[in-house]
């Protein structure tokens, strides 16, 4: 029976947690809810993607330059930003069941039930009709079809409307009037919809009087905001720059679901550029362009990729859009490229009552610069790569095996290394291999089991190759070398295999894509 990508998620799921990729934060104490552990591949892999990242920013170009901004900041900070004030999400809680749930998402939700709708009866007519299909004909004619379309069309167009406006009555009026229910108590006992701020506050001092209270930054932008004319004046940076930084992020979020897609606690990559304006629409299409090779640039399937701009733009973008990536739970986003206009920089000027400008030697005037910026959640670009690296492969003679076919730029252990057998000096060849390869890549032993369960072991953490020992190596110094994908093997000399693993594992290759070289 075929499974359903539901399934497949599940597995997944539990495949991270098996393996030791992710673990429910504090699990010994039931965890905590949309906060996530690495363990000790996941880590491995999370460090691939940002070293990728941050090369991919910092050596190929020679115009931006990376800083690690403290997650604690001044709380004006988040006043100039607007984060205090905007920084909301619709609430409405069920009264029986005491859930509280993002009144937007209930409403998406329901547009989704509507597609999906609309989704079975296209299904059930393709089979029904076999190769004379016309789906674009069915979707125009079919009378069910169309009512369930003009339900979505009007039900949608309501919806944008309530939320451009930010008109809270009028969601929980969608709510009860689609006769939404809580899916716990099944009622539509809902509270009114209210505003509920994102950020995390703490306080900072010792005494009860004297503690400022401050914010869990919600993005890492603001900390390269602020330290604008700190790295423009000390590295004498020149416009068009820009300023990376990975960092960790809270966002208090309502409905946390979906794994590490939305956490409370994640972390950004982040990358402002800053541009003369007038420029910045010329400079939007560049970054646009120039990530979403970033991501193809992987492998990981050009079809599963695609923007989605976006039609409403917050009161200081001028173009933003999405990278949506094809999960098990549809295309969702994963990296965001906004034209923020002066905006940030203007408003820290305004409130800090300092100047925040650049003079431009050619243009002999200043100007207060604009930001294309791009933002990707490392957790989001971990769970893509591990959605599209998870496969359940059935073999030849009934056997089955799980594989990631992690990109092996990004495989948290490049090789491993064993010996057929546990005795006649094999381990100890085996041994001497393990520390030629391991200052260059991580390497793993591995004695224990069949060589068959071993393999298994290693495709089921994404090992890209398996290097086997056996009695003839002590004298040909040949050894087996076994492909996770194709299952391949091949007899290479020891002396070969550190080219080999370089080959494959170096990220050079990728960044020459990327550039178009
Ligand atoms: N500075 C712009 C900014 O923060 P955003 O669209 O709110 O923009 C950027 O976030 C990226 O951060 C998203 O595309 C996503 O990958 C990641 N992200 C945002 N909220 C997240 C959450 N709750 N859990 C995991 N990743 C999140």
């Amino acid at each position: 029976m075929a499974t359903t990508q539901e399934e497949t998620f599940k597995k997944l799921v539990a495949h991270c947690k098996e393996y030791g990729f992710v673990f429910p934060s504090s699990e010994i104490y039931d965890g905590l809810g949309a906060v996530y552990d690495y363990g000790q591949n996941g880590v491995e892999l999370k460090n691939n993607i940002k070293r990728y990242w941050w090369d991919s920013m910092t050596l190929l170009h020679d115009n931006i330059v990376g800083i690690d901004a403290a997650i604690f900041m001044h709380p004006m900070t988040w006043k100039a930003s607007g984060h205090v004030d905007a920084f909301n999400d619709p609430l409405i809680d069920n009264r029986d069941s005491k859930k509280r749930y993002r009144a937007d998402v209930l409403i998406e939700d329901q547009l989704g039930k509507i597609e999906e709708k609309i989704n079975k009866e296209v299904e059930k007519a393709a089979k029904r009709f076999g190769e004379s299909f016309d789906e674009a004909m069915f979707r125009q004619t079919n009378p069910r079809v169309l009512e369930h379309q003009q339900h979505f069309d009007a039900l949608h167009e309501r919806y944008k409307k309530a939320m451009n406006d930010g008109d809270l009555n009028e969601l929980k009026q969608i709510i009860l009037d689609e006769e939404i229910v809580c899916p716990i108590s099944g009622t539509r006992n809902w509270t009114d919809v209210r505003q509920f701020n994102l950020m995390f506050q703490t306080e900072m001092g010792s005494t009860a009087d004297g503690a400022m209270k401050i914010y869990l930054r919600p993005e890492t932008a603001q900390g390269i905001f602020v330290n604008y004319l700190n790295v423009q004046k000390t590295g004498r940076m020149k416009i068009p720059f820009g300023i990376a930084q990975i960092g960790k992020a809270f966002r208090n979020e309502i409905v946390a679901r979906q794994f590490v897609f939305r956490m409370r606690e994640f972390e950004q990559m982040e990358m402002q550029f800053f541009v003369k304006p007038g420029t910045e629409m010329e400079w939007f299409k560049h970054w646009k362009e120039f990530r979403l090779r970033w991501h193809k640039a992987l492998g990981l399937g050009d079809e599963k990729y695609r923007f989605h701009d976006h039609e409403k733009l917050a009161h200081y973008a001028n173009a933003a859009t999405d990278i949506e990536f094809l999960m098990p739970f549809g295309f969702k986003e994963v990296e965001g490229i906004h034209s923020r206009t002066n905006f940030d920089l203007s408003q820290h000027a305004k409130y800090s009552g300092k100047k925040i400008e650049y003079f431009d030697p050619e243009l002999n005037e200043s100007y207060t610069p604009f930001v294309i910026e791009t933002s990707i959640g490392v957790d989001r670009m971990f769970l893509s790569v591990m959605c599209a690296a998870y496969k359940e492969e059935h073999l030849e003679g009934g056997d089955t095996r799980v594989v990631l076919s992690l990109p092996p730029v990004l495989a948290p252990n490049k090789v491993c290394v064993m010996p057929l057998v546990k005795k006649d000096g094999l381990p100890e060849k085996a041994r001497e291999i393990v520390d030629m390869l391991k200052f260059d890549f991580h390497t793993s032993y591995d004695e224990k089991d069949s060589i068959g369960k071993r393999y298994r072991r290693q495709d089921a953490i994404g090992t890209p190759f398996c290097v086997t020992v056996d009695h003839d190596t002590l004298n040909d110094n040949c050894v087996t070398v076994r492909y996770r994908d194709t299952m391949a093997q091949d007899r290479i000399a020891i002396d070969d295999l550190h080219n080999l693993i370089a080959k494959a594992v170096n990220p050079k290759e990728l960044y020459k894509k990327i550039v178009g070289k």
